[in-house]
């Protein structure tokens, strides 16, 4: 069985979004004949894809195996950079490191690393990021963009309202932004979001964005330490999730805002991210390497810094701080 034929079949099936196609078209089209195409589909079937035939009219795919499938993703996807150079691994220490070592090797901007398994995922202030096998989205994008190295913090807001957007539009859940960057539903984190820096004197080099989704795992596939913080779209939809058209969506979503943020600043970004907050016009604690404050977070500025209003009356700036609500 020819791979790559397979491979093109899917795309094409993908491509069709739900109408049919005949054995005969798909036969010319590939230089190929019925009974080949039949024995594609079937091996395609085995693989996990569901596809109906149709009478008179041909096949439908209806749905994809829950595989992170490169190709599959690309045929799913909307964006004209982001995740056209897909690199997959099954198992790796972390896409950061992965992503880094390409972003040296010249990627171009929008590569995207994906892995099923990371077995030393890198979180927020050198901490573990737990990264279940194959039930999670555990992906680095590598963006290069010409803006100067203090615009580079804002990525990372502007992620995570693509990641927002992304978990709406596949899901219908509405989930909320914990400053800066932790995606929660009802109160539990369901994703969270690493940006790290390469930059010389000439500036920004690449920026990798890591993006850890908690996406269909159960109550027990988390460790128990984070078992009462942590969430996953399906504990919460209990519906599984399709991990691909989630890939796709936040990929389209991130490119759109992060190219929004080039062309206009954060001005409009910041509003949306505003209007997502959880922390937005609340107490709360801010537990910073030095010192803990504790007041009420006024909003962010458009260099993505908090504003806290302590009870003396000052405004403080918060750059960096693990944020608890106090009421
Ligand atoms: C956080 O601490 O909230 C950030 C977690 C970021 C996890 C993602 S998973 C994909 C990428 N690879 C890593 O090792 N970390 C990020």
């Amino acid at each position: 069985m020819n791979i790559t034929v397979t491979r093109k079949l899917v795309q094409r099936l993908i491509e069709a979004q739900g109408t049919a196609i005949s054995g005969q078209q798909l036969a010319d089209e590939f230089g190929i004949s019925r009974t080949a195409v039949w024995k594609h589909i079937k091996e395609l079937e085995e693989q996990g894809y569901r596809i109906e035939s149709v009478k008179k009219k041909g096949y439908i795919l209806s749905a994809l195996p829950d595989t992170l499938e490169p190709t599959d993703i690309q045929a799913l996807l909307k964006t004209g950079r982001l995740g056209q150079n897909m690199h997959f691994l099954e198992s790796c220490p972390s896409t950061q490191i992965a992503a880094h070592q390409l972003a040296q090797e010249d990627a171009p901007d929008g590569t995207v690393v994906l892995t099923e398994e990371q077995t030393a995922g890198r979180g927020r202030m050198a901490r573990r990021w737990h990264s279940a096998a194959n039930k999670g989205i555990w992906m680095s994008v590598i963006l290069r963009p010409d803006v100067p190295p203090q615009k580079a913090p804002q990525f990372t807001l502007v992620t995570a309202v693509a990641v927002v957007r992304a978990i709406e539009q596949v899901t219908g859940l509405k989930p909320e932004i914990k400053w800066p960057n932790d995606i929660l539903l009802n109160g539990k984190k369901c994703t969270g979001i690493l940006t790290e820096l390469q930059s010389d004197a000439d500036g920004i080099q690449a920026l990798i964005i890591g993006i850890g989704l908690n996406v269909n795992q159960l109550r027990e596939d988390f460790d128990p330490e984070v078992q009462d913080i942590a969430t996953s779209l399906k504990m919460e939809s209990g519906d599984d999730v399709d991990r691909k058209q989630l890939v796709s969506s936040i990929l389209y979503f991130l490119e759109q805002y992060s190219d929004l943020y080039i062309a206009e600043g954060f001005g409009m970004l910041k509003l949306m991210w505003e209007s997502y907050s959880s922390t937005i016009g609340r107490p709360v604690r801010a537990r910073m390497a030095k010192e803990t404050l504790e007041g009420m977070a006024e909003g962010i500025t458009e260099d993505g810094v908090l504003q806290l209003r302590t009870p003396d009356g000052k405004l403080h700036g918060i750059y960096s701080a693990d944020i608890e609500m106090t009421n």
